[in-house]
């Protein structure tokens, strides 16, 4: 059986990973040999992502934060997809390894976050880029890189139609505002969600809080805000696949984590401008439009230089742990 010790350790880290609206969507357990990690169904977000696709791309998240830190205690790893009682897991298989190198992103784990404020215009420096590029070479997920105005022009008119018809939709409003953590008090009592301080909000309570989403976060502000970032965004990554299906989807969240990672060792922020991968009608055309050869949009993201934000909070870690 894995260590008691290193199991915690392990599942530690990997809970640090980013998650679509920071629901956490994971659950672990463990094998004579292996860390599991399984799809905690009850944590998806049926409006914002009705495929399960952006779940498992969290679990790859999870996944390869997991790996970096079994690689850091001294253990090789290798990734299997599989099932359980009809269940889909990801396991990962651990064996003791001397040599193992220690991984340079494990230290940045607790450092990365989702930083939605203003960049500053600086652009990201060649050699950077080159260490962006590489990091996310064999994770066998495709990343395109647009820098500068003119290239992230290409991408603001899908961000832009995206976001007005999620925010126009009343059950995505709904599901946000579930998810919404108005006060540290509530985003500590839950240990997920959204938390108001990390979105750019004052920290009201529940009953002001959505009052004020309901009624004065519009499409149109939100287009005003997006506007704004863009304008600010040295470089914008997208990540696309040739398959959708879940182990794509993972594949996607392991080529995220290694990019988020890398970003942050070099000081770079990192946030999510989503929207149209997660849109069907936005996704279609940047597939039609946008010379991605039949390639699948799953992840865009902005990247620049700023101050860090507050840091969200996690679930406890008894909390997502089962025995299988
Ligand atoms: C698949 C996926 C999709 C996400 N989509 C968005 C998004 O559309 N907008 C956004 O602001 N953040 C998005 N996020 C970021 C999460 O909200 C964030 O990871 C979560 O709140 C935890 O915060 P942290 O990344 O700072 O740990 C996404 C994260 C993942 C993994």
């Amino acid at each position: 059986m894995i260590p008691d010790e290193l199991f915690l350790k392990i599942v530690r880290s990997a809970v640090k990973a980013p998650s679509g609206h920071n629901a956490q969507p994971w659950l672990f357990s463990r094998s004579e040999e292996a860390v599991c990690i399984m799809p905690d169904y009850q944590r998806a977000l049926p409006v914002a992502d009705p495929q399960q696709r952006e779940l498992f791309i969290s679990l790859g998240c999870a996944a390869e934060n997991a790996m970096i830190a079994a690689r850091f205690y001294g253990y090789s790893t290798q990734l299997h997809l599989d099932s359980w009682d009809n269940r889909f897991m990801i396991k990962l298989f651990l064996r003791k390894d001397d040599n193992q190198e220690q991984p340079e992103l494990f230290t940045y784990i607790k450092y990365r976050q989702t930083t939605r404020n203003l960049y500053d215009d600086i652009t990201i420096p060649y050699d950077d880029m080159i260490a962006l590029k590489r990091a996310v070479f064999t994770s066998g997920s495709e990343v395109k890189f647009y820098t500068g105005e003119q290239e992230i022009s290409v991408l603001a008119p899908y961000i832009l139609d995206a976001n007005s018809i999620q925010m126009s939709d009343p059950a995505y409003r709904r599901e946000l505002i579930h998810w919404m953590r108005f006060s540290q008090r509530e985003a500590l009592r839950k240990g997920d969600g959204l938390y108001a301080a990390c979105v750019g909000l004052p920290s009201l309570g529940r009953t002001a809080g959505s009052f004020l989403l309901r009624n004065w976060v519009t499409a149109g502000s939100e287009e005003r805000r997006l506007r704004k970032q863009l304008s600010k965004t040295a470089t914008m990554a997208l990540i696309t696949t040739v398959k959708d299906d879940p182990a794509h989807w993972i594949e996607t969240g392991i080529c995220f984590q290694r990019l988020a990672l890398t970003a942050t060792r070099l000081n770079l922020n990192h946030s999510f401008m989503n929207a149209p991968c997660q849109v069907p009608e936005t996704r279609f055309q940047m597939m039609n439009e946008m010379a991605l050869e039949g390639a699948l949009p799953q992840l865009l993201i902005r990247l620049g230089y700023s101050e860090k934000i507050a840091y969200p909070f996690r679930r406890r870690i008894h909390d997502v742990i089962v025995t299988m």
